[in-house]
C-alpha cells in the first residue's frame, strides 16, 4: 500500500499534482469529447483546495513528440476545469523555467495553477534528470493522480517522484484498490469479457487472469483467431496466424484450470468493413470465405448474457465488433447495457471500452470504469507500474 495525500500536511505547501488530462479532442474544433479523466481527478483537487494547498497541476496531452503544438495546449483543459469547479484555474505558457516559478510564487493557499503540456519538452518522456529536478524545484510535495500514465517512467511520473516526498492521489488509490481486488479478492464466479482487434494485445492479460477467473468470453476481432484455432474458417477476417497456436495453448490452459472458454456460436459477417457493406448473420461453422466477421451474432449475445448473469464479478475490455459502424456495434452495445444492469461487481477497462461506456452514458451504472487504457492492462497483466512503485510506502 502507498501513502496517500491523507497522510501528509498540505496546508500552505506547494503541491505538484501529476494528473492525466490526456482527453480526446475533436479534430474539427479542438473541443473536449470526453472529460471523464478531468472529472475523475476532481476529488484530489477539491481535497487540496479545501486543505489550502498551493496546487500545481501538470499533465501531458496527446503525443506532441517534444514540440510545441498549438492544438495541444492546456488552455482548453483549464477552461473545462474552471467550468467544473467554478473556480479560476491559472495557466502559464510552459511547465518549467522562470515564468513558471513566478506563477507558482504568486499562488495563494487554495489556488490552482495548470502547467503547460509536459510533452512539449522531449525531456519529459526521456525521464531527463534535469527536467525532473526543474519540476521538483516548483514544489514541496508530489502527488500522483495520473493512473492513466502510471505505466510510463517519465520525468513527471517517475523522475520527479524520486526527488520529492511522493504520495498517491485519490484516483490512483481507487484504481489500484479496484483493479487489485479483481486480481486478489474477486467474488466468484468471475468472468472476463474480452474483445478488440488482436489476440497479441491480450495474451499477457489472459495468461495472468486465467488462474483467477471462472469464465473467459471472447468477442471482437480476436475471436476469429480462437475460432480458427477450433478449426473454423473465418473468411477474410484478419487472423494473426502465428497466434493461432497460442490461442490453442490458452484454450488448453483454460481447460486445465477449469476456466470455461466461451466463444460466439454465431457472428455478423459483411462483404466490406464500411457503412454501406451488406451484412448477414452466420453460424461460426458457415462463415463465407469472401466475408469479414464484424460483430458477434444474436445467439452469441444471448449466450454471453446467460453466462455473465451467473457472475458476481465481471471485467470487460475490448469491443465485440467494429462498433464505430452503427450496424456492427450491436454486440458491443448489448454487452455494455448488460453489464450496466448486472447485479455484480462490474469493472470496465480504460481506453476505447471506457469511451463506449461513457458515450452510452452508462459509466455511472458500472462499479468502476478505469481511466487507464495501457495502465489498467499493464496492471492486470501483473506488471509493476513505475509511477506507483516510486511512491512512498505506507509502512
Ligand atoms: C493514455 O491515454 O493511455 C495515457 O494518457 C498515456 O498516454 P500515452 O500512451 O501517450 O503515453
Amino acid at each position: 500500500m502507498k501513502k496517500s495525500i491523507r497522510d501528509v500536511e498540505v496546508t500552505g505547501k506547494r503541491v505538484l499534482v501529476r494528473v492525466d488530462f490526456n482527453v480526446p479532442l475533436d479534430p474539427k474544433n479542438n473541443e473536449i469529447m470526453d472529460d471523464s479523466r478531468i472529472i475523475a481527478a476532481l476529488p484530489t483537487i477539491w481535497y487540496l483546495i479545501e486543505h489550502k494547498a498551493k496546487i500545481i497541476l501538470c499533465s501531458h496531452l496527446g503525443r506532441p513528440d517534444g514540440q510545441v503544438v498549438a492544438s495541444l495546449r492546456m488552455t482548453t483543459i483549464a477552461e473545462r476545469l474552471s467550468q467544473l469547479t467554478n473556480l479560476p484555474i491559472y495557466t502559464v505558457s510552459d511547465c518549467i523555467g522562470p515564468r513558471v516559478e513566478k506563477a507558482v510564487d504568486k499562488l495563494k493557499n487554495g489556488d490552482v495553477l495548470l502547467l503547460e503540456n509536459l510533452r512539449f519538452h522531449p525531456e519529459e518522456e526521456a525521464n531527463d534528470p534535469k527536467f525532473s529536478a526543474a519540476l521538483a524545484d516548483l514544489a514541496d510535495i508530489y502527488v500522483d493522480d495520473a493512473f492513466g500514465t502510471a505505466h510510463r517512467a517519465h520525468a513527471s511520473t517517475y523522475g520527479v517522484a524520486r526527488l520529492l516526498p511522493a504520495y498517491a492521489g485519490f484516483l490512483l488509490e481507487k484504481e489500484l484498490r479496484v483493479l487489485g481486488n479483481l486480481l486478489d479478492h474477486a467474488q466468484r464466479p468471475f468472468g472476463a469479457l474480452l474483445g478488440g482487434a488482436k489476440v497479441s494485445d491480450k495474451i499477457k492479460l489472459i495468461s495472468n487472469m486465467l488462474g483467477k477467473i471462472d469464465m473467459l468470453l471472447i468477442g471482437g476481432g480476436m475471436a476469429a483467431t480462437f475460432l480458427k484455432a477450433r478449426g473454423y474458417s473465418v473468411g477474410l477476417s484478419a487472423v494473426e496466424d502465428d497466434k493461432v497456436a497460442l490461442a490453442n495453448e490458452l484454450a488448453a490452459k483454460a481447460a486445465a484450470g477449469k476456466v470455461e472458454l466461451v466463444l460466439p456460436p454465431d457472428v455478423i459477417v459483411a462483404d466490406a468493413i464500411n457503412d454501406l457493406a451488406k451484412y448477414a448473420i452466420a453460424p461460426v461453422s458457415m462463415i463465407p470465405p469472401n466475408q469479414y466477421v464484424v460483430d458477434i451474432g444474436p445467439q452469441a449475445r444471448e449466450l454471453f448474457t446467460e453466462k455473465l448473469k451467473q457472475c458476481r464479478t465481471v471485467f470487460w475490455n475490448g469491443p465485440m465488433g467494429v462498433y464505430e459502424i452503427e450496424q456492427f456495434g450491436r454486440g458491443t452495445r448489448a454487452m455494455a447495457e448488460l453489464l450496466a444492469n448486472l447485479n455484480a461487481t462490474t469493472v470496465v477497462g480504460g481506453g476505447s471500452t471506457a469511451e463506449i461506456v461513457t458515450e452510452m452514458r452508462l459509466g455511472f451504472k458500472m462499479t468502476h470504469v478505469s481511466t487507464g487504457g495501457g495502465a489498467s492492462m499493464s496492471f492486470l497483466e501483473g506488471k509493476t507500474l513505475p509511477g506507483v512503485e516510486v511512491l512512498l510506502d505506507e509502512k
